[in-house]
């Protein structure tokens, strides 16, 4: 167990961490590296890619060092359901929120995947293929449309791969139902952009803007196929792996913010969770495709309360309105100091200059008070919330993301037990509207991902 940092300490405990010291060197024990890149491998995590998710065997650390006993575990932000998976397979029950329907669908299909017989799955996968082969043989004409609000810059997909997209939907939409549908759907739209005009560079772009040819043709059946022949594979991992107490697993699509509506304070006994980091990804744009193709969005208008909802919102949201100050009580002078600092940046690039970009972190923190205080109120007394936050450079300016989250979850009353800071160096999307590349930032200011950890007291 790690050492419990107690009030006289803390402040010295603060400087450590902003001198680069982190709490791992000071008492020897560390995390797993919570980056995504691990569970592209592993069973039912690797179905779904999702930017700034976090490790399974992080989660799983996190678990086995928290919970001796079935309990409760909740994720705020659950993405496509890391957090979710792993307590459920080890017997606990998990709660969790997330705002995008389509990580909703992913964790929901995940963590119900169990209750899938594997010889009407595997059925179902065989009927598929012979509908599809047969379609492209015979020139089938499909019944689905491509959805009509979803317009791109450059065509989405090629002539002759979309009649094979749509093929793929008159079978999901017409020929399975429950939560074989669910993974038929997944299946496609996990793979939907490998074979569109359009890739993740981290953000969504047209593969010409980043060098790469159009694609023309492709076999969808076969890329949809060997999605589901790996979701069958893990199927019969779950049915070998799951614990024995069959346990529940609710997730619900709706803002953490509104979790009293749908849950008793006082209940969890562990919070895992990561939030949208301070670097403006836009998980709402990026999952354009996704959110269209599965109805889960008709316009644009749908996507205002995605944004609206965002933790932190997004710069775009906030950038051009009135200045955004911090709203909650006896804020950290370090914090104000930093702000200030963000604001005063290139004040002739108007609302791309330094305050739009300190708009965006005020509110920002703002969240980071309210959550904190709603997962007080979530945690039963001695329950640990362990939050996985990177820190950012706006403008030029380093914000040390993490230990202002841990100042103001000590303001909001929760006890700051650590920070574990087990990834020293990230690189990507975390250099944000900056004239600052990676490299260059790197020499001035380290990049690290640390874990957040906090108790209710
Ligand atoms: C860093 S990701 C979490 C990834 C997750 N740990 C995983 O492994 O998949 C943050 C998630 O928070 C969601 N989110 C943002 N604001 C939210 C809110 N107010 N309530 C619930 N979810 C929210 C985003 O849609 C995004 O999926």
């Amino acid at each position: 167990m790690k050492k419990i940092v107690t009030q006289p300490e803390q402040r010295a405990f603060f400087e450590d961490v902003a001198n680069g010291r982190s709490a791992d060197d000071r008492n020897g024990s560390s995390f797993s590296d919570p980056s995504f890149a691990v569970n592209k491998r592993a069973p039912v995590h690797r179905w779904v890619p999702w930017i700034a998710g976090f490790s399974k065997d992080f989660v799983s650390d996190a678990i086995c060092r928290h919970l001796q006993k079935p309990g409760v575990i909740l994720d705020p932000f659950a993405g496509v359901g890391t957090t979710l998976v792993e307590a459920v397979l080890r017997g606990h029950d998990a709660v969790g929120f997330e705002i995008n329907p389509y990580a909703v669908l992913a964790t929901r299909a995940k963590t119900s995947a169990y209750l899938v017989s594997l010889s009407h799955f595997k059925t179902a996968v065989k009927k598929f293929e012979l509908f599809y082969l047969r379609a492209l043989k015979t020139g089938y004409e499909p019944e689905s449309k491509p959805p009509v609000g979803f317009h791109t810059r450059a065509e989405f997909y090629s002539p002759k791969v979309l009649h094979k997209v749509l093929v793929v939907q008159d079978f999901v939409q017409g020929k399975v139902s429950g939560i074989t549908k669910d993974l038929f759907a997944l299946a496609f739209a996990a793979t939907m952009v490998s074979y569109s005009n359009y890739s993740y560079e981290p953000s969504l772009s047209r593969r010409a803007s980043a060098g790469k040819t159009d694609i023309l043709d492709f076999d969808v059946g076969k890329t949809v196929l060997r999605k589901l022949s790996e979701m069958a594979e893990d199927i019969r991992w779950l049915s070998q792996n799951m614990n024995q107490r069959v346990p529940r697993a609710e997730i619900w699509n709706d803002s953490f913010f509104n979790c009293r509506q749908f849950m008793t304070g006082g209940t969890v006994d562990l919070v895992v969770t990561s939030p949208p980091y301070l670097n403006n990804y836009h998980y709402n744009r990026n999952t354009r495709p996704q959110l269209y193709w599965l109805n889960f969005a008709q316009s644009s208008k749908d996507f205002v309360p995605l944004e609206q909802q965002n933790f932190g919102k997004y710069w775009q949201t906030v950038r051009g309105g009135k200045r955004i100050d911090l709203d909650f009580p006896e804020p950290d002078a370090g914090i104000v100091r930093c702000l200030d600092l963000i604001r005063e940046q290139k004040p002739e690039k108007g609302v791309y200059g330094g305050n739009g970009w300190a708009n965006y972190a005020a509110s920002y923190f703002n969240d980071c008070y309210r959550f904190a205080k709603v997962v007080k109120w979530t945690l039963r007394r001695r329950g640990t919330a362990l939050v996985v936050i990177g820190n950012n450079i706006i403008q030029g300016v380093m914000v040390p993301t993490d230990r202002f989250l841990a100042r103001i979850a000590d303001a909001a009353g929760l006890e700051v037990i650590d920070i574990h800071i087990p990834r020293e160096t990230r690189v990507g999307n975390s250099i944000i509207q900056s004239k600052v590349r990676v490299t260059k930032a790197k020499k001035s200011h380290r990049l690290y991902e640390a874990v957040v950890e906090l108790r209710k007291r």
